[in-house]
């Protein structure tokens, strides 16, 4: 029987520390080599102790979905991208409060969420460069029509003190295998280039220009105009990443370390890692059917077929392994930063042992009661 990690209760989270340095110089590796910017997406670990790793390598900054990984992640960070629109007086008022030593930059695609923002950064006396956001084919936020993002980025530079600071772009759509990718990256390149063209015409250069996704990431140097890009999974990368050839089974940093809880039923195995543990997140980028929700480190034809909030059915019919109960197994997630957001702390190990832990610092809201509310003793519900 193999005794993984005895000291660990499961199911819980843990990191290969080799195989997450080998990520993280890989990618300061490829950045260097093509002069982009990293600036990497911190919602993948929300932890700023793993930020400060990826500053330490050469990132150039941070990317911050919400309000409170900006908050965390301004104890390390000097230099902040929240790439998402700040829209209504809270939150806007909440990302102009962070920390004044950061060098803040919003993305956004309107004109209320760019007024949001100037009356907030007016009340708070700081400057805030702004990233008007394209959609350049993903079709969830960004302006599709280059003529308004122009009129944006227009009404933000006349907007102090927010500054037009360049364009954000997120390649989203870009999911199929990396060796396929080919027809899709040709037209975000022309789209981009007709962005790009027609922003310098109207007098108004991007400073920077935003872009990337790990499915694209090796790619991205074959952007023209791209100057810094934002992965964010390839930090520890998960069975979508390794299944779309943008990284190798071996490159899976985090796994779930779960038990085998019962065998009871012939040709399946079950293990405490549910839904609670593992997310229930479809096999991304692999052309949609029944791909489970996870497969195993050691095994990766076992996949885990069907959940509860904490079971997961191991599929054993393409395995003569039989596991027997109380034996441990490691499950790659489909989709490894919902895995993070559901824990508490991660493990590091290294070699058959563990080697440190950290805490998911930046995962929830962090929301406060509003001034002056007093809940508790508006009675229990
Ligand atoms: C705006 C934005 N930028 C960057 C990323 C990072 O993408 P990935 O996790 O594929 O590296 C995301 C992911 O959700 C995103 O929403």
């Amino acid at each position: 029987m193999t005794d993984l990690f005895p000291d660990l209760e499961t199911p819980v989270p843990i990191v290969d520390l080799d195989r997450l340095e080998r990520n993280l110089d890989r990618a300061a590796r490829y950045a260097a080599e093509h002069r982009l910017g990293l600036r990497p997406h911190i919602k993948t670990h929300k932890s700023p102790r793993l930020a400060a790793e990826q500053l330490r390598r050469g990132a150039v900054g941070l990317t911050c979905a919400t309000p409170f990984e900006a908050e965390v992640m301004s104890d390390v960070a000097s230099d902040i991208l929240l790439a998402y629109p700040p829209v209504g007086t809270l939150r806007a008022r909440r990302v102009a409060s962070l920390p004044e030593n950061v060098r803040l930059t919003v993305a956004l695609d309107s004109a209320t969420a760019a007024d949001d923002l100037a009356g907030a950064a007016r009340a708070a006396e700081r400057t805030i460069a702004v990233y008007v956001e394209l959609d350049l084919g993903m079709h969830r936020v960004g302006l599709p029509v280059v003529d308004d993002a122009i009129a944006l980025a227009r009404r933000v530079r006349d907007a102090k003190p927010l500054a037009f600071g360049g364009i954000a772009f997120y390649p989203g759509h870009i999911r199929e295998a990396v060796d396929s990718q080919d027809a899709k990256l040709d037209n975000l390149r022309t789209a981009l280039s007709e962005a790009l063209e027609r922003f310098e015409r109207a007098g108004l250069s991007p400073r920077s220009v935003s872009g990337g996704s790990t499915p694209t990431m090796w790619r991205t140097h074959e952007i023209p105009g791209v100057t810094e890009f934002r992965p964010g999974t390839y930090i520890f990368n998960d069975r979508t990443t390794a299944e779309i050839g943008a990284c190798a089974w071996e490159d899976c940093a985090l796994t779930v370390l779960a038990t085998v809880v019962s065998t009871a039923v012939p040709g399946q195995a079950v293990i405490d890692a549910g839904s609670k543990a593992l997310g229930r997140e479809p096999l991304r980028g692999s052309g949609g059917g029944d791909d489970g929700f996870g497969s195993l480190l050691e095994h990766p034809e076992v996949v885990v077929k069907g959940m509860s909030e904490e079971h997961g059915v191991l599929d054993l019919s393409r395995t003569s392994w039989r596991p027997a109960v109380g034996e441990r197994v490691r499950v790659i997630p489909n989709h490894v930063c919902i895995v993070v957001h559901l824990n508490d702390v991660v493990f590091g190990t290294r070699g058959g042992g563990v080697e440190t832990s950290w805490p998911v610092t930046a995962r929830g809201r962090g929301y406060a009661a509003p001034l002056g509310a007093d809940y508790e003793r508006a009675g229990t519900p």
